[in-house]
C-alpha cells in the first residue's frame, strides 16, 4: 500500500506544510490501516471510549461518571530510566547523568522499529499546546500515535485538537513551530491477528532529540513514556530551549497560599516522582484560616516578567496522580476532583460494584479483582493496585482550582521548594542562606528512589532539583543555568528557597512529621520568613525554625518527634560530605560551578 491510499491522510484539518509534510512520512514508515486527526471533541471522547472497552482495554466504571480503568501489561508500569535517551549531537552535552546515543545512530536504529510498526492499528495525529492557547508564543507540538488510550489520556492531559490546530498558524499567517512527538507501542498486528488489551513491546526506547527539538518513543503505552507533552516535551525538551532562551522549566507543582489576613503567595516546589507534589498542589491546609488554591502539580514553566519577579505556567492541563495513598483523610481535594468523573484509573483494583480502589483509600472491601486481574481479598498478601497506580483526570474538575491557572502570565513565585524522601539526616525545613545556597541545595538534594520509575525502590541517590530523569543536557551546565537566573534579578526579587523532607522516620520506621494538611504548618512559616515576621535558627546546612517560631496548636504530634524532625545533625551531616564530593565527581569537577564548590567547602567548615 502507498502512503496516499492510507485511508485519512489526505482529510487533514490543516494547510500547515510542515506537519502534513511529516504527517506523510511517519504513514509512509509506519503503514497504519487509517490516519485519523484527532480534533478534542466529546464525540472523539465517546467512541474511543467505547471502541477501548470492546477492546477490553478499558472497563467502564459504574462508580463515577465517563470513568475507566486500565491495566497494562505488567512489565509496562512505570517510567523507564534506563530506556530514557538525549540524543544530542556532543555525548559531552547530554552529561553523564543521561543515556546518549548519536542522533543519525538512533535514527537509523528506531527507522527499522518503527518501520511498519503501526501496520492493523489507527494512526492518531494530535495537536497539542502545552500551557495556555492564549499564550503569545504559544508552546506547540504535534504527537503521532498507534494508542487509543494516549489520544484520551491526551484529551484530559493537554490543550489538543482544534483549540490547538488553530493556534499553528499566527496572526500574520506564517506556519508557527511545533515539536514533533512520534510514539508506537510497537506492537503491529498482521491480518486477522487479535490484539491484547495493553499492546507494547518488552524493547523500548524513549528518545530525544534536543537540537532538532524532536521525540521518538516507542514500546511503551505507560502515560510518563507515552504521553509526550509531558515528561519528554516539557520537561526534557523544554529545559533545553529554557536553556536557551533563558527561563526554566522544572518538575515543579504550583501553589496558591492564602493566609488568614489574606495575603497572597505562591509557592513552587521540586519533590522527585512520587514524593508529594500532586498532595502539596491539592493541600488541604490543617492550619485554621488559612486556604490553598492549585494551579499545577507536576511541571512549572518560569520566567523573568516586566516587575523582574519569577512567574510560574503549569503547561499540562490535568493531574496524573499517584493513587495509592490517596484518600478522603490524606488528600480530600483528589478525591473531589476524580468523583466527578470524566477520569481514567490505570493499574487500580477494581471493586465488585464497578468502582476502583487502591491502598489507602478508605472503605476497603472484602474482594477486589487486583491490577493484575486475580481475586484479591485482605489476606492476598499482594498489593490490590500497583504501587505505580495513576489517576488521569482534568484540572479543571478541582474545587480548589486558582482562579488564574489558565492565565499566560503566570504567576509570580515566592517560594521555591525543594525536597525529597529521606529517612533521616533532613530537617523537616531548611532556609537557605541566599539563592547560591538554595542552588547548591537543590543541586546536591538526595531522595530514596521510587516506584514511579523502573528498578529496585528506597536507594538514595541525588537528584537535583529532582530533575535527574528530565534533564535534557548536562547537569553540570544546569547548575550554571541556575545560578546564572539568580544573576539576573535582584536578590529580593528572587524567589526564597528551602529544602523540606516530610518523609524523616523515627523509631518502627513510623514518620515523624504527619505530613498531608499538617504541612501547612511549615509554609505558614515560609510565609512568615518571607514577609519577615518568623524567626530562624541557623545551622550548618541552613536556616531552620526556632523552637516557638513553628505553629504547632492543635498538631496531635509529639514534641519529641517534631523535634527529631527538624533535627540537624553535624555527624549525620558530615556522612553527606564525601557522598556530595561523589557526586560532583560523577557531573565532574570541571563541570561543577565554582559557586557551588565554594558552597560545598564552606559546608565542610561549618560542620567541622
Ligand atoms: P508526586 O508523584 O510527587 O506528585 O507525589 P504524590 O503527591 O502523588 O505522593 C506520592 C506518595 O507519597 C503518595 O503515596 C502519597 O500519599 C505520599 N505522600 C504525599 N505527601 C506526603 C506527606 O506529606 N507525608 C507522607 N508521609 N506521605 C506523603
Ligand atoms: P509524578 O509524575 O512526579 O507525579 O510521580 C510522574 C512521574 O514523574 O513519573
Ligand atoms: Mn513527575
Ligand atoms: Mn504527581
Amino acid at each position: 500500500m502507498t502512503a496516499s491510499t492510507v485511508p485519512g491522510l489526505e482529510q487533514a484539518p490543516t494547510t500547515h506544510r510542515a506537519l502534513l509534510d511529516w504527517v506523510r512520512d511517519v504513514a509512509e514508515l509506519t503503514t497504519p490501516l487509517r490516519v485519523v486527526w484527532c480534533d478534542g471533541s466529546q464525540d472523539e471522547w465517546r467512541e474511543l471510549s467505547v471502541d477501548l472497552v470492546n477492546a477490553g482495554t478499558l472497563v467502564r466504571l459504574s462508580g463515577k461518571p465517563n470513568s475507566f480503568l486500565a491495566v497494562s501489561d505488567p512489565g509496562d508500569v512505570a517510567r523507564v530510566e534506563d530506556r530514557t535517551f538525549i540524543c544530542s549531537e556532543n555525548e559531552a552535552d547530554a552529561g553523564p547523568t543521561n543515556n546518549w546515543m548519536h542522533p543519525v545512530d538512533m535514527k537509523v536504529l528506531l527507522t527499522e522499529h518503527f518501520r511498519a510498526s503501526m501496520a492493523g492499528r489507527t494512526m492518531y495525529v494530535i495537536p497539542f499546546c502545552m500551557g495556555p492557547l492564549d499564550s503569545e508564543e504559544p508552546k506547540l507540538g504535534v504527537e503521532i500515535t498507534d494508542s487509543a488510550y494516549v489520544v484520551l489520556s491526551m484529551h484530559i492531559m493537554t490543550r489538543m485538537g482544534t483549540a490547538a490546530l488553530e493556534r499553528f498558524t499566527a496572526p500574520d499567517g506564517t506556519e508557527r513551530e511545533f515539536v514533533p512527538a512520534l510514539h508506537s507501542v510497537g506492537a503491529p498486528l498482521a491480518p486477522g491477528q487479535a490484539d491484547v488489551p495493553w499492546p507494547c513491546n518488552p524493547v523500548k526506547y524513549i528518545s530525544h532529540f534536543p537540537e532538532e527539538r524532536m521525540i521518538w518513543s516507542y514500546g511503551s503505552g505507560y502515560g510518563g513514556n507515552s504521553l509526550l507533552g509531558k515528561k519528554c516535551y516539557s520537561l526534557r525538551i523544554a529545559s533545553v530551549m529554557a536553556r536557551d532562551e533563558g527561563w526554566l522549566a522544572e518538575h515543579m507543582l504550583i501553589l496558591k497560599l492564602i493566609s488568614p489576613e489574606n495575603e497572597v503567595h505562591y509557592v513552587a516546589a521540586a519533590f522527585p516522582s512520587a514524593c508529594g507534589k500532586t498532595n502539596l498542589a491539592m493541600l488541604q491546609p490543617a492550619l485554621p484560616g488559612w486556604r490553598a488554591e492549585t494551579l499545577g502539580d507536576d511541571i512549572a514553566w518560569m520566567r523573568f516578567g516586566e516587575d523582574g519577579r519569577l512567574y510560574a505556567v503549569n503547561p499540562e492541563f490535568g493531574f496524573f496522580g499517584v493513587a495509592p495513598g490517596t484518600g478522603w483523610h490524606t488528600n480530600p481535594n483528589a478525591m473531589r476532583t476524580i468523583e466527578k468523573g470524566n477520569t481514567i484509573f490505570t493499574n487500580v483494583a477494581l471493586t465488585d460494584d464497578g468502582d476502583v480502589w487502591w491502598e489507602g483509600l478508605e472503605d476497603r472491601p472484602e474482594h477486589l479483582t487486583s491490577w493484575t486481574k486475580q481475586d484479591w481479598t485482605p489476606g492476598s498478601g499482594d498489593k490490590a493496585a500497583h504501587p505505580n497506580s495513576r489517576y488521569c483526570t482534568p484540572m479543571s474538575q478541582s474545587p480548589i482550582l486558582a482562579p488564574e491557572w489558565d492565565d499566560p502570565k503566570g504567576v509570580p513565585i515566592s517560594a521555591i521548594l525543594f525536597g525529597g524522601r529521606r529517612k533521616t539526616t533532613v530537617p523537616l525545613v531548611n532556609e537557605a542562606r541566599d539563592w547560591r545556597h538554595g542552588v547548591f541545595l537543590g543541586a546536591t538534594m538526595s531522595s530514596e528512589t521510587t516506584a514511579a520509575a523502573a528498578g529496585s525502590v528506597g536507594n538514595v541517590r541525588r537528584d537535583p532539583m529532582a530533575m535527574l530523569p528530565f534533564l535534557g543536557y548536562h547537569a553540570g551546565d544546569y547548575f550554571q543555568h541556575w545560578l546564572n537566573i539568580g544573576e539576573r534579578a535582584a536578590p529580593d526579587m528572587l524567589p526564597k528557597i528551602f529544602y523540606v523532607n516530610w518523609f524523616r522516620r523515627g523509631d518502627n520506621s513510623r514518620f515523624l512529621w504527619p505530613g498531608f494538611g499538617e504541612n501547612s504548618r511549615v509554609l505558614k512559616w515560609i510565609v512568615d520568613r518571607i514577609e519577615g515576621r518568623a524567626t530562624a535558627l541557623d545551622t550548618p546546612v541552613g536556616r531552620i525554625p526556632t523552637a516557638d517560631a513553628l505553629d504547632l496548636d492543635g498538631l496531635n504530634t509529639p514534641l519529641a518527634d517534631v523535634d527529631a524532625a527538624l533535627n540537624v545533625d553535624p555527624g549525620e551531616w558530615r556522612e553527606e560530605i564525601p557522598l556530595i564530593e561523589n557526586w560532583f565527581k560523577h557531573i565532574g569537577d570541571d563541570k561543577i560551578p565554582s559557586a557551588l564548590r565554594d558552597e560545598l567547602e564552606s559546608l565542610r567548615l561549618r560542620l567541622g
